[in-house]
């Protein structure tokens, strides 16, 4: 099963808000220790909207890092991050963030979980209950909204965290290897869910993962990372997928062009790890 998947082409209807670039960074290094470790460096990139863009690299990279700059909970040492236009000044409701550690309050039921960002918004309670319920229901926890944490599975959890995120409609959504504590079952259950989710909600996604399956079904886009320190090795537009997003993971992996992609995927990764540094492409 495939899905056509919008492209960006059709700027007219959107805001000026919209039309400007949902992430643009340039020149962004980031040190610590002083200056005496450099994590990321010097690396620029635009995503563009209603784009899946996914970190890749072997661990220590930098993806994390990077991704902590966009969502705003650190700061670049040097270069200019902005999302829509505007600096990066902290973290914001324009950007909602998943993390590998299910972010769940142990005390409170799944529908109070979700409901707990509307709530610090102000939303009025029936009110969040309704988005709450339609949030859990779109990550098929339609029927647990009493569970507590401690009786759920890590997966439900995960889903938990995926609806409170989505619930208070950031225009991104950052995930940082979403997935990476779950069984292969259950993750590629939730990749699927994922590009369900992004395909309704038409969001701009940039997702880290070091799993090459993962990256390859889930982005529009993959940026590479060299090893550490962190820098674009290859930015790639995953073209053989025709502009399209596949609800079933089995279609894609069939899909011509797949095998090549991830033999090329395994190479870049398997260079890094040995510590060769050959660029590819891209800045
Ligand atoms: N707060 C910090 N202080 C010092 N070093 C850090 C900090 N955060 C990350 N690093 C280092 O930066 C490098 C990149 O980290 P990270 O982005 O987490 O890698 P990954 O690509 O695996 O997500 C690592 O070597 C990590 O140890
Ligand atoms: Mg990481």
């Amino acid at each position: 099963m495939e899905i056509a998947s919008k492209t960006a082409e059709n700027t007219d209807n959107l805001s000026p808000n919209k039309k400007t670039i949902p992430v643009r960074a340039e020149n962004i290094t980031k040190q610590y220790g002083g200056g005496s470790f450099t994590a990321v460096d010097n690396i620029s990139f635009e995503l563009k909207e209603n784009q899946i863009t996914c970190f890749v690299g072997p661990s220590g990279c930098g993806k994390t890092v990077t991704l902590r700059l966009i969502a705003g909970l650190e700061y670049p040492t040097y270069g200019m991050l902005t999302v829509y236009g505007k600096q990066i000044m902290g973290p914001g409701p324009d950007r909602g963030m998943i993390f590998q550690a299910y972010t769940s309050f142990p005390w409170l039921n799944a529908l109070d979980n979700v409901a707990y960002g509307l709530k610090i918004m102000g939303v009025p309670k029936a009110q969040r209950e309704e988005k709450a319920r339609e949030f859990l229901k779109l990550v098929h926890l339609e029927k647990f909204e009493n569970y507590i944490p401690r009786d759920m599975s890590g997966g439900m959890k995960q889903r938990v965290a995926i609806a409170r995120t989505l619930a208070q409609n950031p225009e991104l959504l950052l995930m940082d290897e979403p997935f990476g504590a779950l069984d292969a079952q259950v993750r590629w259950e939730m990749q699927e869910m994922m590009i369900e989710i992004i395909e309704r909600d038409k969001k701009t996604v940039v997702t880290v993962t070091h799993d090459i399956g993962e990256a390859i079904y889930l982005a529009d886009r993959i940026i590479f990372f060299t090893r550490q320190p962190g820098k674009i090795k290859a930015d790639i537009e995953l073209e053989f997928k025709g502009g399209k997003r596949f609800l079933m993971k089995e279609d894609l992996i069939c899909h011509p062009g797949y095998a090549e992609m991830e033999a090329r995927l395994f190479a870049m990764m398997r260079e890094e790890i040995h510590g060769k540094q050959i660029e590819e492409s891209g800045g």
